[in-house]
């Protein structure tokens, strides 16, 4: 039987160790550490699957080369790097994965919180010029504490399972609220503006469309109960630039945990964190330019929620998954 040839592009020596192990003697598995665009298209004009990451372009010219593809299992929940109208017409499917780290991004909305609650980012920075006065660092107890969640979805969901497990009360706000889950995990749905004016500490975690574009904005912020946390995983759009340096140069807010705020086009899409090729001095220069980085209650993190090695794994096993389930004519995350 002839066996199946994968060919996987922008994988790193770890991923390629980690994925020659899911696959058996019926593959034929090529790596690629570059991305897979016109100009190197050749590479796969033998190949039955394609496994790209979010830099590769398959376009028309990439698909029309490869004659014997069947299948893109994109390593990445975005396809906009791949025509998916074309592939359908030459008859390739794609799959894509779709969910791989609601714990991991709660994991880091708390890491945010408890390094402004308990000031660790002012002690590391102390601490590295041996000064071990503790005058200034005095952090609060997140025990009895008010989080506002805004979005409770899969991501969500964790941060208030997190949160309940430190003592908090949470209130939540969602245009979709669930029945059942307040009972279950206690917490309460109200209106945005009522948690504005009652949570201790404010994390987003809706999408950013449309109806979350400013949800927070000038008009809204003087609303915010004087000196609350705000926390910021999900993207920066949700919160209106303006209305947040006024926040925080007012002290409305008495801190900010930022893993997405303006200016990270660079960086705007989950994934592309992975790769790690953005330039450090392009990332640097945005930051420098950002002015909440001279703030001492403004955290900011790389867009970096979703990059924990088990959530990388995920979306190999993820991607493994699409391409057996494929083969054996089963159901994968297909993109339509
Ligand atoms: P999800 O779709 O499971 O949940 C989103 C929730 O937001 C839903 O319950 C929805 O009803 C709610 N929502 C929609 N409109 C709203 C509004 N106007 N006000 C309040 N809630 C609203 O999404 P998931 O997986 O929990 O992800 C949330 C966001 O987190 C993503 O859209 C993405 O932007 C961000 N994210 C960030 C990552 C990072 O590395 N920083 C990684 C992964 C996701």
């Amino acid at each position: 039987m002839p066996k199946t040839s994968v060919a996987f592009f922008e994988t790193t020596a770890k991923e390629k160790k980690y994925l020659k192990k899911k696959f058996d003697k019926n593959f034929e598995l090529f790596f690629f550490p570059e991305q897979l665009n016109a100009s190197n298209a050749g590479l796969i004009s033998n190949v039955n699957i394609v496994s790209p990451f979010i830099y590769s372009a398959i376009d028309s010219t990439v698909l029309n080369k490869a004659k014997k593809l069947k299948f893109i299992a994109t390593r990445s929940t975005g396809f906009n790097h791949i025509d998916v109208k074309k592939a359908h017409e030459n008859g390739v499917s794609v799959a894509n994965v779709p969910y791989y780290g609601e714990n991991t991004v709660a994991e880091h909305t708390f890491a945010l919180i408890l390094a402004l609650s308990r000031n660790i980012h002012k002690a590391y920075v102390r601490t590295l010029r041996n000064d071990f006065t503790l005058t200034g660092l005095q952090g609060f107890d997140l025990k009895g504490k008010t989080l506002g969640v805004i979005g409770a979805g899969s991501i969500g969901v964790h941060v208030i399972k997190i949160a309940k497990g430190f003592g908090m009360k949470v209130i939540v706000h969602d245009p979709r609220p669930n029945h059942i889950l307040p009972e279950l995990l206690d917490f309460q749905y109200v209106s945005l503006e009522e948690l504005l004016k009652n949570a201790d500490i404010i994390t987003l975690h809706c999408p950013y469309n449309t109806h979350t574009h400013h949800l927070i904005n000038m008009d809204n912020i003087e609303l915010v109960k004087k000196g609350a946390l705000f926390i910021n995983t999900a993207r920066s759009g949700i919160i209106e630039s303006r209305a947040l340096y006024y926040a925080i140069e007012n002290d409305i807010f008495g801190g900010a945990g930022l893993d997405v705020f303006e200016g990270e086009e660079l960086v705007n899409e989950e994934n592309q964190m992975l790769t790690k090729n953005v330039s450090v001095e392009h990332l640097e220069a945005l930051l420098r330019k950002n002015l909440l980085l001279r703030k001492e209650n403004v955290i900011l993190t790389p867009h970096m929620a979703f990059d924990s090695v088990e959530a990388v794994e995920r979306i190999l096993d993820i991607t493994v998954e699409n391409i057996k389930a494929f083969l054996d004519g089963k159901n994968y995350q297909k993109v339509i």
